[in-house]
């Protein structure tokens, strides 16, 4: 299968009042281990790569890699840009064959928004390809940038309506609440998200998809398996899995999770080295992280997203 845009998986996952995951891939082991939890489930995917995912890997290379795993899986599959900053970088991977990019202009004003995202839905568009654009602003790190508590607000639903209907935009990204990276409430903060934004703009926008960013879940377990394998990470708090399953019965209908795949990794390859401290073929450390992915993977379709058998 070729690969898609999100438009029918989104008309599909609205209607159908679950999630479609957005997984972000740097390699091989990564876009296999997310691919084959998707087949075994029979679930369309996302795969998603941020401008850093691009420096570290190159863009060939990712996208030779996603053209691989459609061959292998015959699933359906967009290819989209995380955190598109500009327009030459969302021209740049619309020419070079993603289906869906991301402009996010969330660091601008209103209107300086508006105007970049109405400029990439337009060459978009011209050219079969999706956009994302987003609407208030996530706290946490995003490609180096880390955005403080104070400076991230909440998306503002009076803005809504105007921001999609100037710009084209075929999905929105908003703040309620979520944040990027692993450490998402300080310790002893209750995770908390702002279900009435999402409803207030979900009857702004009847039928139109909405995004969530940073939406991993910091599943203690691996932290703890960091910490016992040599590890030395803070207490991690991130957003609890019964929250992202009730937004994706909502109008959320892609859930971005990237810090929870880096933690089952991360956890799976120091746990081995600690148990084999001789060894040194990558393949056998790279193997196990691999299957922790697709293991996280199938998690995240089965408690979360509520996508399985929708491919
Ligand atoms: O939102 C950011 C994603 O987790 C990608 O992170 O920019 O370090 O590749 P990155
Ligand atoms: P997490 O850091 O919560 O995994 O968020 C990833 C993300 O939003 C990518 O755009
Ligand atoms: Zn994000």
């Amino acid at each position: 299968m070729p690969l898609v845009t999100t438009t029918e998986m989104f008309k599909k996952a609205y209607e159908g009042g679950y999630a479609i995951g957005a997984f972000n891939v740097n390699n091989m082991e990564i876009v296999q281990g997310i691919t084959e939890a998707g087949k075994e489930l029979n679930s369309p995917l996302i795969l998603q790569v941020s401008a850093g995912a691009r420096k570290y890997a190159n863009h060939t290379y990712l996208v030779k890699l996603v053209e691989a795993a459609l061959i292998e899986t015959d699933l359906p599959i967009a290819l989209h840009l995380d955190h598109g900053d500009s327009f030459e970088l969302c021209k740049s991977c619309i020419d070079g064959g993603f289906s869906s990019v991301m402009i996010d202009g969330s660091h601008h004003s209103f209107e300086d928004n508006i105007a970049l995202t109405k400029k990439v839905v337009e060459y978009a568009h011209d050219h079969g390809v999706v956009v994302e654009g987003e609407l208030g602003r996530l706290a946490g790190i995003e490609d180096a940038v880390n955005v403080s508590d104070e400076d991230a607000s909440y998306t503002r639903p009076e803005e809504v309506e105007e921001f999609v209907s100037r710009t084209g935009v075929d999905s929105l990204a908003i703040a309620i609440g979520t944040s990027h990276g692993a450490y998402k409430f300080k310790p002893g903060q209750k995770p908390q998200l702002r279900f009435d934004i999402l409803e207030k703009v979900s009857e702004r926008l009847p039928g139109f998809p909405i995004v969530l960013h940073g939406a991993s879940s910091v599943i203690p377990e691996f932290v703890q398996m960091i910490n016992e394998n040599g590890g030395n990470m803070p207490d991690a708090i991130g957003i609890p899995e019964d929250m992202l399953r009730q937004a994706a019965k909502m109008a959320v209908c892609k859930i971005n999770i990237d810090s929870d795949l880096r933690l089952a990794m991360t956890a799976t390859i120091r746990k081995y080295f600690n148990e084999h401290p001789d060894h040194f073929d990558p393949r056998q450390y790279l193997g196990p992280a691999r299957n922790a992915i697709k293991e996280m993977v199938m998690h995240k379709i089965n408690t979360v997203l509520g996508s399985a058998g929708k491919a």
